[in-house]
C-alpha cells in the first residue's frame, strides 16, 4: 500500500485523479492538522458516503458544533470512571469463551472468529446488557455484510462528488432501512424493561446523558445512531488488536511465557476485573506493542476545508491529508528496530515513546473516545485467555496484514490451544 519511501520521509506529496494527498509522519506536522488547526479538517466525502449507512449522525461522522454537542454528551459515558462497569462485562463475557474454546482444546482453532464473536458479544453486553446469543449472530451477519459489500471503498465512491449516488449508494440505502429497523427494535426491547436505579450498561447511562453546557439528551433516534457508532467503530477493531496480539505471543514463546507468569498471580473476576489491570502492565503492555506493529485503524484522512499549509509544503482546500498509524509505528527515524515484536518498550522505564508517532487511537479532539474501553477490553481478555491456555500456531502459513478498512489477517489462521495445567 505505501512505498518505501513513506517510511523514511517526513511528507509524501502525491496526486490521485488530479487532486493532492499528503502523508504526513513529521509529529509537528501531524500536531498541526489534528490539533493545532483541527477545525480547517473534517472527515473526507468518502468516508461519509461509505459509512453514513451504518453509524448515521452519530459522533464519528459529526462535524462542528453537532459534533461538539455529542462529544460533550457522549465522553463522559466512557470515562475512566465507567471502566469497572465495563470491565465487569468484558471477564464475564470472556470466561464464557474461554471455556468454550477449552472444549476444542488440541483441535485447530480460528481464533480470529473466536475474538470477533467475543469483542461482539461484549459490545452487546456493555451496551444493552443482552447476551447476544439471541440478536448476535443477526448482528455479526448485517455487519460483515456491510463491510463485505458496502463498507470498502470503490473508485467511484472516492471520485464522484456526494451528491452523485452510486449504484452502490442505492443499496447502501436499502441496507440503511434494514438497519435502523433492526437496532431500533434491539433498543426498544430494551427500553420496554424497569429503569434501574443505578445504570447496569451504556444504554442506561447514554439516556441519562445530558450536555453539559446545554443540558440536551439525546432524542430516540440519536440514541441508535450513538449505540452503531460505539458499536461498529468499537468492536471489530478491538477483535483484531486481540487476533494480532494473540498471533504475536504465539510467535514469540519467551514473551508469552512471561504474560502467563504475570497472569497466573492474579485472580481475574467481574467484581475486581478493572482493579486487577494494575497488576497487569505487562499484559497491557503486550496490547501496546500489539497496536503499534498491527493498528487496527491503519490511515486516518481529512479533507482540508479551506487552503492551509504546513512549512512549505501548501495544502490546498478540498486537498486530503493522510496520517497512517501503520506507517508511523513502522517509520524508520521514530523508532529502533521498527519491526520487532517488543513489549517492553510499553514498559515503565523504558524510553518514551515519541511523541505522535505512536497514534493507534488518533490524536487532538477527535482522539478515540473509545481508548479506555478498548485497552480495559483487549488486556483483560488476553490476561483471561493466557490464564487458561497456551498459545500455538497449527500452521506455517505467515499472517499477512491486509489493509480492507481495518487492518485484517489475510486468512482466518489457525491456532493450537494447550490448557495450562494450574
Ligand atoms: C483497539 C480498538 C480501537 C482502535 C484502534 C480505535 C481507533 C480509533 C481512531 C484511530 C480514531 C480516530 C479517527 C480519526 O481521527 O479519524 C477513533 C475514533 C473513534 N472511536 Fe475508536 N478505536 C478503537 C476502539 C473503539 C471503541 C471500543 C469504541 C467505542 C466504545 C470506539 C469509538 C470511537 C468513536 C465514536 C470515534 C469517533 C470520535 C470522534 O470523531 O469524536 N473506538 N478510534
Amino acid at each position: 500500500m505505501w512505498p518505501q519511501a513513506a517510511y523514511e520521509q517526513e511528507i509524501l506529496v502525491s496526486r490521485f485523479f488530479g487532486r493532492q494527498r499528503v502523508l504526513l509522519n513529521a509529529p509537528e506536522a501531524i500536531h498541526h492538522v489534528l490539533v493545532e488547526n483541527a477545525a480547517n479538517y473534517r472527515r473526507s466525502p468518502a468516508s461519509v458516503r461509505i459509512l453514513r449507512p451504518i453509524v448515521g449522525r452519530g459522533l464519528f461522522l459529526s462535524e462542528g458544533d453537532d459534533w461538539k454537542h455529542q462529544r460533550r454528551t457522549i465522553a463522559p459515558s466512557l470515562a475512566p470512571r465507567v471502566m469497572p462497569l465495563v470491565a465487569r462485562h468484558v471477564v464475564l463475557a470472556a470466561q464464557d469463551a474461554v471455556e468454550l474454546l477449552a472444549g476444542q482444546a488440541g483441535q485447530p482453532t480460528d481464533l480470529l472468529a473466536a475474538m470477533q464473536v467475543l469483542a461482539l458479544e461484549i459490545a452487546g453486553r456493555s451496551m444493552f446488557s443482552l447476551e447476544m446469543r439471541q440478536e448476535g449472530p443477526a448482528l455479526r451477519t448485517m455487519i460483515t455484510d456491510f463491510g463485505l459489500r458496502l463498507g470498502k471503498p470503490y473508485l467511484f465512491d472516492m471520485l464522484l462528488p456526494p451528491s452523485v449516488p452510486t449504484l452502490r449508494d442505492l443499496a447502501r440505502h436499502r441496507f440503511r432501512r434494514r438497519w435502523e429497523k433492526f437496532m431500533d427494535s434491539i433498543i426498544a426491547d430494551r427500553l420496554a424493561e424497569v429503569t434501574p436505579e443505578s445504570p447496569r450498561d451504556l444504554l442506561d447511562i447514554l439516556r441519562a446523558a445530558r450536555d453539559p453546557e446545554t443540558g440536551e439528551a439525546f432524542s430516540r433516534d440519536q440514541l441508535r445512531d450513538q449505540i452503531s457508532t460505539l458499536i461498529v467503530a468499537g468492536h471489530e477493531t478491538t477483535a483484531l488488536t486481540l487476533f494480532w496480539s494473540l498471533y504475536l505471543l504465539a510467535n514469540a514463546p519467551a514473551e508469552q511465557q512471561r504474560l502467563a507468569d504475570e497472569v497466573a498471580g492474579v485472580d481475574i473476576n467481574a467484581a475486581t476485573g478493572f482493579d486487577s489491570l494494575q497488576r497487569l502492565p505487562y499484559a497491557r503492555a503486550v496490547v501496546g506493542e500489539a497496536l503499534r506493529l498491527f493498528p487496527p485503524a491503519f490511515v486516518m484522512v481529512r479533507q482540508a476545508i479551506g487552503d492551509d499549509r504546513w512549512q512549505d509544503i501548501a495544502i490546498p482546500g478540498g486537498s486530503l491529508v493522510l496520517i497512517s498509524p501503520w506507517v508511523l509505528h513502522h517509520h524508520r527515524r521514530h523508532w529502533a528496530n521498527p519491526d520487532a515484536f517488543d513489549p517492553s518498550r510499553f514498559l515503565n522505564g523504558a524510553p518514551a515513546i515519541p511523541r505522535l508517532a505512536y497514534l493507534p487511537f488518533g490524536a487532538g479532539p477527535r482522539v478515540c473516545v473509545g481508548a479506555q474501553f478498548a485497552l480495559t477490553e483487549a488486556a483483560l481478555v488476553l490476561a483471561l485467555m493466557l490464564k487458561k491456555f497456551e498459545v500455538r500456531l497449527a500452521e506455517t502459513a505467515p499472517v499477512l496484514p491486509m489493509a480492507v478498512v481495518t487492518t485484517q489477517p489475510d486468512h482466518h489462521a489457525q491456532f493450537l490451544l494447550r490448557p495450562r495445567a494450574r
